[in-house]
């Protein structure tokens, strides 16, 4: 009877001809709430890239506020100074890249070309953009427009008629963070064809926020247009704490190539070139590709993916490939415009990062995948990659591979990663949960499992090497688990160590993973690992606390005592704080494998009830991790560690539509389809896939095959999954109620408010039908999420 009734819905849509890319606003994200400001914005990038693209082609700008970082380069009111090959989307910490560029110039009047100043261009319009598209309008006249495929860019310069005609290439340039974190130019070599109608080389730059030496990007880059002269220039090297760079003179050359400095050579001169177009010619097109192998793989991308000069077909081609890989993945059914904007845009989002690098991995030779621009799982974990799985799990297993190719060449699965460097451990070593979340629900296809596993036990048993860290030297934040003696020692992690109460949550869900993934692959290892993923319990202090509520975690030492503190306030809750980028009251709800041990400590289910409802009163925020901040809740919408707080109703019987109660109140106060529609940085598009999810009416519990049942946005939902379609209904009974009366499951009267993962995949899918309603119903009397973790 199932199979059948799935037949019809499993045929291939007439839907995949709608074109979903008409709702992908590319400016939500880009303001904070500030209007016409990035501050404290999503930091999303506007810019042209393929879904998961090794290049993100967009516009740099200034800003001179030092309090924050336009990680995308974009920013609604800085001046630009550059159009560039390699972005990252949603960032904070500091920028990566901004790097390979080019800026159409009128007049070389007063511009000193070592100085970007000198000759950054304010906007006379509001920039366009849509899916692989993006268009600025200079105050000099220059209209420029920008595609991308996967490996490059393709541009269009319309200059005023009777205006000189310029592109400068400053192959020093990057996106500055103005001394924290900040990235360097290092070096660079410039080549270019007789008549000056190609160009190419490399450049090398280091650090930025994950850290790490010097990485080479190599660029080929051509004109449609040959220009009446070509030159190459090089200038000192500056101070990279700009703005005190000083500029002293410009050196030109009639030379076709150009070096920086010897190789290898850190302070290497700043290289460029200066082309001059013929005053007849009115646009300039310019494709570059990028390579971090070779110029000739450069070039090749160049010739392989934009074979024309026709930015249309470049767009058009960005435009179907979103849809096909991405967006039609899941058709929604409303009449509500912003809904549909918010919701496609937020899928877009979720599907820019990591990078797509197969083939150009400058450190190794291999058959498996490889992806960069890691940034970072300790953003993504929680729901971002369990949408991958589901929808796009041929990505998923790709990153996954990757990930374990990267530990066997480098000894540790990623953390943080970006120009090829594991960097930047926040927390945990959250490799583990994005495995062992694939692995229960499935995911197998190309993974060697075993090493995956092998990959993990690193995490769990090896002691990273400190990096001495300037942020917080007590342990290493390349990657794995800086912390890990004090773990194995104690169980929890003392406050000899940097945030060592979010480091003891992260660690118990990281061994907590460890013990899923062993249940198939080491069954020996599972009591191990079970066991040492209720380290948490032994910093959960009865004593201790805070507004009405007994028991807490607690900064605990060796002995076992603990420190004096407030469970509401971590200072600014960064590096060395005893919590990262969120409070403790906020962590102590991060334990998704053992919520039943939980409940207990909180005082049982009415306490626990109480205590999530105190999460959401208005008002009782002590933190001060401003940037990272939103609302006056203790709860914070704008950041990852709050993320699952709003729906663990689930695991009090008959709460369930408190769970809806806060997705639907959380979702309309703090995110929209205007300019500052996002609470915080998107991250690499964690946000973006929390909103996916609350819409669905879903909410995966990490690492376990378990999603949680909220209440659907959509009248009717449709998903395409790796082998089938999962089907969301709702019945609304003419009314605006969001509150689930009743659901069934695959046909079934449903009365538990989760379901598995085999309930909406196997059989071709699953079928979940809700009748929503006014009137909050306890219709969740039957069995609670499990809590696997739980150790009698
Ligand atoms: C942009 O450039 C204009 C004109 O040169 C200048 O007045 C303004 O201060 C600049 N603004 C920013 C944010 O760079
Ligand atoms: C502008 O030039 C400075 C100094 O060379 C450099 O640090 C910065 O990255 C450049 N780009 C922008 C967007 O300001
Ligand atoms: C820039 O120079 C000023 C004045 O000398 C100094 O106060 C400031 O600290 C410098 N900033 C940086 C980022 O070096
Ligand atoms: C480069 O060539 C141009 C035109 O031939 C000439 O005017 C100029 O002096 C040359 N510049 C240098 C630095 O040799
Ligand atoms: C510009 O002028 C040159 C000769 O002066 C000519 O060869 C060329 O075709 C013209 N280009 C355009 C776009 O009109
Ligand atoms: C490219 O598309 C734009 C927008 O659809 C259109 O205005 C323009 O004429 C097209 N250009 C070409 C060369 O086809
Ligand atoms: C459409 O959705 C938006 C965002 O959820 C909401 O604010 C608005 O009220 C909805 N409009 C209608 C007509 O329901
Ligand atoms: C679990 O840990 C406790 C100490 O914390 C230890 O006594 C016990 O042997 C451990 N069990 C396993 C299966 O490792
Ligand atoms: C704490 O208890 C007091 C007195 O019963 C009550 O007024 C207050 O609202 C409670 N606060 C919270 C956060 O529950
Ligand atoms: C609370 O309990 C801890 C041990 O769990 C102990 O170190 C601390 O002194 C106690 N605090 C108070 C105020 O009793
Ligand atoms: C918990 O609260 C419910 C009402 O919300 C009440 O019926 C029940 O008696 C309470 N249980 C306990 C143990 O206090
Ligand atoms: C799809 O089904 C096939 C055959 O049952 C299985 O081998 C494969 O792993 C499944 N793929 C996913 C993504 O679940």
């Amino acid at each position: 009877m199932r199979v059948l009734h799935f037949l019809w819905w499993s045929i291939p849509l007439v839907a995949s001809a709608i074109d979903y890319t008409q709702y992908v606003n590319l400016f939500i994200g880009t303001e904070g709430p500030i209007k016409g400001s990035a501050y404290s914005s999503g930091n999303v990038f506007p810019g042209a890239a393929l879904p998961f693209g090794a290049v993100k082609v967009g516009i740099d700008t200034t800003r001179w506020d030092t309090s924050f970082a336009a990680n995308g380069g974009y920013t609604p009111d800085g001046n630009v100074t550059a159009i560039t090959m390699l972005h990252v989307s949603g960032t904070g910490g500091a920028p990566s890249y901004g790097l390979v560029p080019q800026m159409p110039l009128t007049s070389l009047e007063g511009v000193n070309l070592m100085d970007n100043m000198t000759y950054m261009q304010p906007r006379t319009k509001l920039d366009e953009a849509s899916v692989g598209f993006y268009k600025t309008s200079l105050q000099n006249g220059v209209v420029a427009e920008m595609s991308a495929s996967q490996h490059a860019g393709i541009m269009r310069y319309a200059y005023p008629k009777d205006d000189e005609k310029y592109v400068v290439v400053d192959l020093s340039h990057f996106l500055p963070s103005k001394g924290k974190r900040e990235q360097w130019y290092s070096n660079g070599v410039l080549e270019r064809s007789e008549d000056g109608r190609q160009y190419s080389g490399y450049g090398v730059w280091r650090e930025g926020w994950t850290g790490g030496g010097d990485f080479r990007v190599y660029f080929c880059s051509e004109f449609d247009t040959v220009p009446s002269s070509a030159q190459f220039f090089s200038g000192p090297a500056t101070d990279p704490y700009w703005p005190n760079a000083t500029f002293t003179s410009t050196t030109f050359t009639n030379s076709t190539s150009i070096q920086g400095g010897v190789t290898g050579y850190q302070y290497a001169d700043r290289i460029g070139a200066l082309f001059k177009f013929p005053t007849n010619a009115t646009t300039v097109m310019s494709k570059v590709g990028i390579s971090w192998i070779s110029v000739d793989k450069a070039c090749r991308f160049i010739s392989d993916e934009i074979p024309h000069w026709d930015l249309n077909t470049t767009v058009s081609q960005a435009e179907e490939k979103w849809n096909t890989e991405v967006l039609s993945k899941i058709e929604v059914k409303t009449e509500n415009a912003t809904e549909l904007e918010m919701f496609y845009t937020a899928l877009y989002h979720g599907h820019l990062l990591p990078a797509d690098r197969t083939g150009e991995n400058p450190h190794w030779e291999s058959d498996e995948p490889y992806y960069d621009d890691f940034y970072t799982l300790w953003d993504t974990f929680r729901c971002l990659h369990s949408l991958h799985t589901l929808i796009v799990p041929d990505r998923q297993e790709g990153v996954i591979r990757a990930m374990i190719d990267i530990w066997r060449h480098e000894r540790f699965m990623p953390e943080g990663r970006s120009h090829n460097h594991n960097g930047r451990v926040q927390g945990g070593s959250n490799s583990d949960n994005v495995l062992a979340d694939s692995y229960v629900k499935g995911l197998r296809g190309g993974i060697n499992w075993a090493d995956g596993y092998k990959a993990m036990k690193t995490n769990a048993e090896v002691v990273p090497y400190n990096n001495f860290d300037f942020e917080d030297p007590t342990g290493s934040t390349k990657e794995g688990r800086g912390a890990l003696e004090d773990w194995l020692k104690y169980g929890y992690v003392t406050p000899n160590f940097g945030r060592s109460l979010s480091k003891t949550v992260d660690y118990a869900l990281n061994d907590f993973s460890l013990s899923q993934v062993a249940r198939g692959e080491a069954p020996d290892d599972v009591a191990l690992y079970l066991n040492r993923s209720s380290g948490w319990q032994k910093m959960w202090h009865a004593n201790v606390t805070s507004l009405n509520f007994t028991g807490f975690l607690a900064p605990t030492f060796a002995n076992g005592s603990i420190e004096d503190y407030n469970p509401l306030s971590c200072g600014a809750c960064d590096w060395l704080a005893i919590s990262y980028e969120g409070t403790p009251w906020e962590y102590s709800w991060t334990i998704p494998f053992d919520m039943r041990t939980l409940i207990a400590r909180m005082g049982g289910v009415n306490l626990t009830e109480a205590r999530l409802d105190a999460m959401f009163i208005p008002g009782l925020s002590e933190s001060d991790a401003n940037g990272n901040s939103a609302g006056t809740m203790i709860f914070n919408p704008g950041n990852e560690p709050s993320f699952s707080t709003p729906f663990l109703y689930n695991y009090l019987p008959g709460r369930q539509w408190k769970s809806v109660l806060r997705a639907k109140e959380v979702a309309d106060e703090f995110y929209g389809d205007d300019r500052s529609g996002l609470p915080g940085n998107d991250d690499a598009g964690a946000l973006s896939s929390w909103l996916v999810w609350n819409w669905l009416g879903l909410y995966p519990v990490v690492t376990q095959p378990v999603y949680l049942l909220l209440s659907p946005r959509f009248d009717d939902i449709s998903m395409k999954l790796g082998n089938g379609t999962l089907r969301i209904t709702a019945d609304r009974q003419g009314g605006a109620g969001i509150y689930v009366q009743s659901v069934k499951v695959n046909g079934m009267q449903w009365n538990q408010s989760w379901v598995s993962h085999d309930d909406i995949t196997k059989n071709g899918g699953g079928l979940i039908e809700f009748v929503l309603g006014e009137e909050a119903v306890g219709w969740d009397i039957g069995n609670v999420p499990p809590s696997p973790g739980y150790i009698a």
